[in-house]
């Protein structure tokens, strides 16, 4: 079939105000032009690595503002935002599988465009990756020493849902967003390279693993295992079972 007019008009939209505002001409240049794609799947592939990079875009700019409110100990807009930095993570983490409709042969001819690029390289993760430690060290000075406060005092001793605490739930969901992200991209790589397989890089896929259990707040996801461990002291690992003798409850059973 001949697909040469509708590629055209795919590629050049009429450009009325909607158009014009949201540069939709310049936005689908972005791609590779539709004649020299490798195959019908390098246009998915490209686009769903270059719409996860604007979300990243936009959540690194709504973690910068969020920064800012934590400054202000503004926080119902901190909440907000990060309730916005959410979603948009689980967006970014659906959207990994619009890419598990690609066959791993069809990859293959994708993958020999990339020159030696990773995913590594991504200005957007790189970023995310050191956002967090100013949001701890905003954290750690508005919403715990200035109110006098440790994190197991938020959590435990005085605990009252009050903002401390919120606020740190909303961190540590960003967190498991995070790891849950890596983890996903982890099971796409299974399904298209294999995850025995080496990186553009030569390094070996599997080393992505160790990524998607790193923890950007352990401060928080400690302080509940202290917490199991302290309010568990009483009664050491296991406890005695609350029902009656386990001997005379079988008996009942089969009886
Ligand atoms: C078929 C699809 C994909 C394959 C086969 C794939 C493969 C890989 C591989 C092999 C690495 C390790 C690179 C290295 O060690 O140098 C990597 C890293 C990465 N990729 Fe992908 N990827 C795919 C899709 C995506 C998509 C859609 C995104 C969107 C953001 C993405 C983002 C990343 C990121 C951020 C890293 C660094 C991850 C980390 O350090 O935990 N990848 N990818």
């Amino acid at each position: 079939m001949d697909k040469t007019d509708y590629h055209a008009r795919i590629e050049t939209p009429v450009m009325l105000d909607y158009g014009v505002y949201l540069q939709v001409d310049k936005l689908l240049t972005c791609q590779k032009p539709l004649a020299e794609m490798v195959n019908g799947d390098e246009l998915q592939f490209q686009i769903v690595h270059q719409v996860e990079e604007l979300w990243m875009k936009l959540i690194a700019y709504t973690l910068v503002d969020v920064l800012d409110y934590m400054e202000r100990q503004d926080t119902h807009r901190v909440v907000t935002l990060m309730g916005r930095v959410h979603r948009l993570m689980r967006l970014m983490t659906d959207q990994l599988d619009v890419l598990e409709t690609m066959s791993p042969k069809e990859y293959q001819q994708v993958r020999l465009q990339l020159g030696n690029g990773s995913g590594q390289e991504s200005p957007g993760f790189k970023l995310l990756l050191r956002l967090p430690f100013d949001l701890w060290d905003k954290f750690k000075a508005h919403y715990l020493e200035a109110r006098s406060l440790t994190v197991a005092d938020v959590y435990d001793a005085n605990y009252d849902h009050g903002d401390s605490y919120v606020v740190a739930e909303a961190l540590i969901e960003f967190d498991e967003l995070f790891q849950k992200f890596r983890a996903n991209h982890v099971y796409l790589i299974h399904r298209s390279i294999g995850l025995g397989s080496k990186s553009l890089k030569g390094r070996p896929v599997d080393l992505l693993q160790a990524g998607a259990r790193h923890r950007f707040f352990p401060e928080l996801w400690d302080v509940r295992c202290d917490m199991t461990d302290a309010w568990g002291a009483s009664y050491g690992v296991v406890r005695d079972a609350i029902h009656e003798d386990t001997d005379k409850v079988q008996q009942a059973a089969k009886s």
